[in-house]
């Protein structure tokens, strides 16, 4: 067998045993993608071969958990892409506020530790105030890490200034006065409770989870980057279907829609790939 051949072979072997140990629906990703996770992994061990990796992982449920936190990537920001926030607070907020009397319901989906989440909550408290945002406003952030799933529920964030990618005040340039959602300590950063009363966050898997209803807005923004365009259509096809009719779609910057879901939705903003359900 060529090498080619035989790497070839342990991927499939260790993405169909990483699915049975760790419930990890390897064959939903691309192959591109989970290379570059597990070899990360086999370089922290020293080993070349993804069988060896194989064995280790059977054993060891500390490396279980390591290689579970390796492919989920959780890297996220509070406005990330500062301009779809812009987009979003200037064309998207007031009509929906205008179209939809009753409580708006949004669906952060791959809402990793909560930035995006409480981002999206921080413009609508800032259009309505924060009595009125609790009212109108129900945000679900959703996610398969369990780790960031906890970290979003206790809404504290510690700001490490510097890159901005670590840097809350930064991040937080976007909000006005960001002393209005958080308490700030330092560099701790821990949302009001009020906030918590707009967002939540549950367990969700995209892939197997029950499928969402009657949202206004989806957010899902560098998450389905990783899964195969098979899985990629059938995932637009599925929001399409959670949204109620007008409803707005975002995704990543780096993510388009393809195939047949590109005749459902509307493009509001190309740029910004923020869209709208066709009805
Ligand atoms: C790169 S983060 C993106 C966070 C945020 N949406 C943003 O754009 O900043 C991707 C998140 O998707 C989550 N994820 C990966 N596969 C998932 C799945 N099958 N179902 C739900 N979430 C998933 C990861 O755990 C991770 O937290």
């Amino acid at each position: 067998m060529l090498e080619t051949q035989i790497v070839d072979k342990e991927l499939e072997q260790l993405k169909q045993g990483v699915k049975n140990l760790l419930g990890f629906n390897t064959f939903q990703y691309k192959d591109s993608y989970l290379g570059r996770r597990f070899d990360s992994r086999l370089r922290v061990y020293h080993l070349d071969s993804y069988h060896a990796y194989w064995e280790l992982l059977q054993r060891d449920k500390v490396e279980q958990e390591k290689l579970l936190d390796e492919l989920t990537i959780n890297v996220t920001e509070f406005f990330r892409d500062t301009p779809v926030y812009s987009a979003f607070q200037q064309d998207i907020v007031p009509l929906i506020l205008r179209e939809k009397p009753g409580k708006i319901r949004i669906w952060s989906a791959g809402s990793s530790d909560g930035k995006e989440a409480y981002s999206i909550a921080m413009v609508f408290v800032d259009a309505l105030g924060e009595q009125k945002a609790r009212n109108r406003v129900e945000i679900i952030g959703t996610d398969i890490d369990k780790d960031c799933l906890m970290h979003g529920s206790a809404g504290q964030y510690v700001s490490r200034p510097g890159l901005i990618q670590t840097d809350i005040e930064k991040q937080l340039q976007f909000a006005p006065h960001p002393e209005n959602y958080f308490t700030i300590d330092e560099h701790i950063y821990t949302v009001k409770p009020f906030m918590k009363n707009i967002v939540h966050f549950e367990y969700h898997d995209l892939i197997s989870g029950q499928k969402k209803k009657n949202l206004d807005i989806i957010f899902c923004r560098n998450v389905v980057i990783y899964f195969t365009r098979e899985l990629q259509e059938v995932l637009y096809q599925d929001f399409y279907n959670s949204l109620n009719p007008g409803g707005y779609f975002i995704m990543g910057k780096t993510e388009t829609l393809i195939g047949e879901s590109r005749n459902l939705f509307t493009p509001i903003n190309t740029r910004e790939r923020i869209f709208v359900k066709k009805t």
